[in-house]
């Protein structure tokens, strides 16, 4: 990659063929750093994600003094050991905890810290420090935390507190508010019991099982983390391999479900229930998706996803299905503009607080594509079958949206240049170069 803010996408409508594989899951690999630092002895993460949100955990665990060492395998995968100090071996830091971009990062270790013996400052970029914090603040409070923000943004500073379990009932289905709450819960003697609105990814539920802890999986959405054990909570150290992203995958998944003649196989994808809305609203819009060689790692479900161009009809979308594919959202929109008809998107107002105001930004960038867009406040519509047409869209800084674009480049004729593109390295470290191994044509270029 050069170290350019712009990409070039040039897009000759040539079909995509052939078999990659995408990098580990982001939700995942924040999760398993942040509580290998936490488990008794060391564990071994493999395929872990490399990626600006991930680096940022990484950091901040070592920053904790927490020892990791890396094998940097590839560009894209590392192998981490993790030399896990117990819950209450962290060591405070020199100065304030730089979660960079990351809106995982800020909220689950709100809930680490909020344990700690030591005050902290969690604290960002000035595009995180937009990002409301609210969602966990007040149920850490509830728990007993002594946090400190501005108007529910970051920086947030924290204070050692006792904390005691609490029954919160979220209203948005929020992976991160439940995580923050749950990991928050390690440091309580009593349980704990979060209620999730709806289906949201249950990683963190996963890793906890697999570590030893007592846990109950979402049952009426009501997910429980059990008292403390005599002699208090343990995390056993962790052996895994991180899935590959399935929200990564997403992006070479609809280059091939729109550009005709494509079939393209992506190896070893997480396919977790609560992850693969995307792929039920492909497959309801008439898309080709076959699945394959399941397996189980790290309690986890894996599988080989094969997308075979075929052409889209519309189709509506909303309730739990947006949970499941809340960060596919702007890349299942420019499907949505190679399908017949007008598709709509509801009960996903929030699109608006993710990195940047997802719908207006999307509606902003397709519009320049031609497309026609109409915004609701908790979703939107895509008035399809729009011929995409290149031109110099911009990605907001979101690497979800500059990757969407990107995408919609490869289904547009004429050339399209995705402006400050270096951001997909958040998520998706090598998403241009996989994308060339497909046949897409797609490059970096210079800033000019
Ligand atoms: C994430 C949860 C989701 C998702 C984000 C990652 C996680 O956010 O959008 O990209 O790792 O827990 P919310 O929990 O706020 O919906």
């Amino acid at each position: 990659m050069t170290s350019s803010k712009q990409a070039i996408v040039r897009c000759q409508a040539t079909p995509l063929s052939g078999v990659v594989t995408v990098p580990g899951d982001k939700s995942i690999s924040h999760r398993a750093v942040m509580l290998a630092a936490l488990a008794e002895g060391a564990s071994t993460i493999r395929n872990w994600l490399p990626a600006g949100d991930t680096l940022a955990t990484l950091d901040i665990v070592r920053a904790l003094g927490v020892a990791v060492e890396v094998d940097k395998r590839t560009s894209h995968s590392w192998d981490l050991r993790v030399e896990g100090r117990g819950l209450h071996g962290l060591r405070k830091p020199g100065g304030p905890l730089d979660c960079r971009n990351a809106g995982t990062a800020i909220r689950l270790l709100a809930g680490i810290m909020s344990g700690q013996h030591f005050p902290s400052v969690l604290d960002g970029s000035e595009q995180l420090r937009k990002r409301p914090m609210g969602r966990v603040t007040e149920p850490l409070r509830l728990l007993g935390a002594d946090i400190k923000s501005e108007e529910g943004r970051a920086p947030l500073t924290i204070r050692p507190a006792a904390l005691h379990g609490i029954e919160y009932k979220m209203n948005v289905a929020s992976a991160q508010v439940k995580s923050s709450i749950l990991l928050a819960g390690l440091y309580t003697d009593d349980a704990m019991r979060v209620y999730q609105p709806g289906p949201a990814r249950d990683h963190t539920e996963r890793l906890l099982m697999a570590m030893g802890t007592i846990i109950s999986p979402s049952q009426d959405g009501w997910v429980t983390l059990g008292d403390a054990p005599p002699g208090g909570r343990r995390l056993l150290p962790l052996n895994m391999t991180v899935p590959g992203d399935f929200s990564s995958a997403a992006f070479p998944m609809v280059a091939a479900a729109i550009v005709p003649g494509s079939q393209i196989t992506i190896r070893q994808v997480g396919v977790n229930g609560t992850r693969i809305g995307l792929l039920e609203m492909l497959r309801s819009m008439g898309a080709d998706i076959t699945i394959s060689n399941q397996q189980v790692t790290g309690g986890e479900l894996i599988a080989d996803l094969t997308v075979t161009y075929s052409a889209l009809q519309a189709s509506d979308v909303g309730g739990p299905t947006v949970v499941k594919a809340i960060d596919e959202l702007p890349v299942w929109a420019v499907a949505a503009t190679q399908a017949s008809g007008s598709s709509t998107v509801r009960d996903a107002a929030e699109l608006r607080v993710k990195e940047v105001d997802r719908i207006a930004v999307l509606a902003e960038e397709l519009r320049r594509m031609g497309v026609a867009m109409d915004e609701h406040d908790d979703g939107f519509t895509i008035h399809g079958l729009t011929p995409l047409q290149g031109n110099t869209v911009d990605s907001h800084d979101d690497h979800r949206l500059g990757m969407a674009l990107a995408v919609a480049g490869l289904a547009a004729e004429g050339t399209t240049i995705v402006n400050d593109a270096a951001c997909m390295a958040d998520s998706f470290p090598g998403f241009v170069e996989t994308m060339q191994r497909l046949g897409a044509s797609i490059e970096w270029a210079a800033t000019s």
